[in-house]
């Protein structure tokens, strides 16, 4: 017996000792982080350190639809100590992106973007710097043709490339995403630097290697962003060394591309690419004092035209090919109107679109199924805003939830299925619906929205037309869950290509 006829063991005491300071611990810290004096959006609680990660998981889909039947449309999570508001719903995204466009177009600093681009580019910059730059950017696409027939004719010559290149490998289980891959960065070879790589240069090869990993890692950005001290770890286990060296080796190649450029200017041998038209600009601009016009500037926005220009396209191309080797009755009704329309011999054009309807109806519920960036790309509120009832103070990360949009029962019944019926009317005619967002909308809108469509909308009729694609024999049959990376990735599968 005690001498207080209290009968407790230590070596339970202790425990519980322990365990109610660490209740009250995070309690302190909910109270602090949460600053419940300020109405945040509501949100499960926050953990010292990891935040809200543990209900998070790998995969943060699910997780954050469960959050907001439970908290709402629009909800706060902590990843890490880092303050992130998640904004879920068509009607949601769109009052904060478009009708209160200037204070949610901000850019919070992604630890790995700035790293790719070395704070240069458009994707991870924000402001005046931001607006000048993607500003000069459109337009010099647009002069490029950007919804029009000159960039119809550059994406068609390479796609004379990738036809014959996928029928090489016909009737045998394939998985196609590396030609696809090849093929639609090879567009925006053409564009920025005026010239294709051969499929089989291993430098092509190895370059793609590298923009693979660095997706990949933005998708881990989780881990990254949240723990940046995690890179002064010793090892690799983050792969941020590798990555630094990665991108080392391809700015080399990007400044070595701006000089071969630069000498052809001086010669007079200019072609019409990017890097001659902002070579041009940078001289126009040189007497300036403040220009953000720079070589440095340039050799961000190629690698971001590169890589996100390449990544988003190849994709959603590949999902179509797992849709249409699941749906074979879609896609015997697609080949079947493609046959009417233009027939087995001549190439499509974009002139060829309004009579195939149900071709881009198909290529639209591509692009919601397959829903290739979920999350988008995180922005900030550029100051402090009251939103929905709620105050969101200034700089808070703010990430929209593309898809709770396009996964929503409300807009479309039956959300995980396949049915481009969602897209025509009655009379079999397309029916443009703006819930659809795989872009993201408002200021920040995908800047390569139109040259995206153009080539999905040509590369997936130049493969319906030529080949059909089955479910390869003796290969599990392909999951219509992705990894999700930074974009919802197709885990490696095979089909069966047929040439017709
Ligand atoms: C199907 C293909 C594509 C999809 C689904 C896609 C999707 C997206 C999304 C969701 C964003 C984030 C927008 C936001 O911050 O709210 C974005 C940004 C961006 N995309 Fe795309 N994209 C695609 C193709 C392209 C192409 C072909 C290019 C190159 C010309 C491109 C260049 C960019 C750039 C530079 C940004 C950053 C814009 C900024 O921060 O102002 N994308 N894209
Ligand atoms: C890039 O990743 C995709 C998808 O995981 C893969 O199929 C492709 O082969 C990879 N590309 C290279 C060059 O390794």
């Amino acid at each position: 017996m005690t001498p207080f006829g209290l009968d407790l063991d230590i070596s339970v005491s202790i425990p519980l000792i322990w365990l109610s300071s660490l209740i009250v611990l995070i309690l302190c810290y909910n109270y602090l982080v949460k600053e419940p004096w300020i109405n945040l959006p509501p949100g499960p609680p926050a953990l010292p350190l990891i935040g809200s990660l543990p209900f998070l998981g790998l995969d943060i889909r699910e997780p954050l639809r469960r959050m907001s039947s439970r908290y709402g449309d629009v909800f706060t999570i902590y990843l890490g100590s880092k303050r992130v508001v998640v904004l879920n719903g068509y009607d949601v995204i769109k009052e904060a992106f478009v009708i209160n466009e200037r204070v949610f177009s901000g850019r919070p600093p992604i630890y790995l973007l700035r790293q790719i681009t070395d704070g240069y580019g458009i994707t991870s910059t924000h402001g005046s710097f931001w607006s000048e730059q993607r500003s000069h950017v459109m337009r010099v696409l647009h002069d490029f043709g950007f919804g029009r027939p000159e960039l119809e004719e550059r994406i068609l010559d390479e796609i004379r490339f990738f036809v014959p290149e996928l029928r090489k490998q016909i009737n045998e289980p394939l998985d196609p995403q590396l030609v696809i891959q090849k093929s639609v960065a090879n567009t925006m070879a053409r564009i920025t630097f005026g010239k294709r790589m051969n499929y089989n240069n291993p430098a092509f090869v190895n370059y793609l290697r590298m923009m693979n990993r660095s997706i990949e890692l933005l998708g881990n950005n989780g881990i990254i962003t949240l723990f940046p001290f995690l890179r002064y770890l010793p090892g690799d286990l983050f792969r941020i060394k590798r990555l630094r060296q990665d991108i080392q080796y391809l700015n080399s190649e990007y400044e070595r591309l701006i000089e071969e450029h630069k000498l052809a200017v001086m010669y007079g041998q200019e072609s019409a690419d990017f890097i001659t038209v902002y070579l041009n600009k940078i001289n126009e601009e040189k007497d300036k004092q403040m220009t953000s016009f720079t070589e440095k500037q340039l050799r961000g926005i190629i690698m971001e035209l590169f890589a996100a220009g390449s990544e988003g396209t190849s994709t959603t191309l590949t999902w179509a090919i797992i849709y249409m080797s699941l749906n074979q009755d879609i896609q015997s009704r697609c080949r079947a109107e493609i046959d009417a329309a233009i027939g087995r011999d001549e190439i499509p054009r974009m002139q060829h679109r309004p009579q195939l309807s149900f071709t881009e109806a198909c290529i639209m519920e591509t692009q919601r199924l397959a829903d290739v960036v979920p999350l988008g790309i995180p922005h900030a509120a550029t100051e402090d805003v009251s939103f929905r009832g709620y105050f969101i103070p200034k700089s808070t990360m703010i990430l929209p939830n593309l898809y709770s949009v396009h996964m929503d029962p409300k807009l479309w019944p039956e959300p995980d299925h396949f049915k481009p019926e969602r897209f025509l009317d009655d009379d079999g005619k397309v029916i443009r619906r703006a819930e659809l967002i795989p872009f993201s909308v408002g200021g920040r809108l995908c800047l390569g929205e139109s040259l995206a469509k153009m080539e999905l909308f040509l590369y997936f009729s130049v493969m319906i037309q030529n080949f059909q694609f089955h479910l390869a024999p003796g290969y599990p049959v392909p999951d219509t869950q992705g990894k999700l990376a930074l974009t919802n990735i197709p885990k490696p599968f095979h089909v069966l290509i047929e040439s017709r």
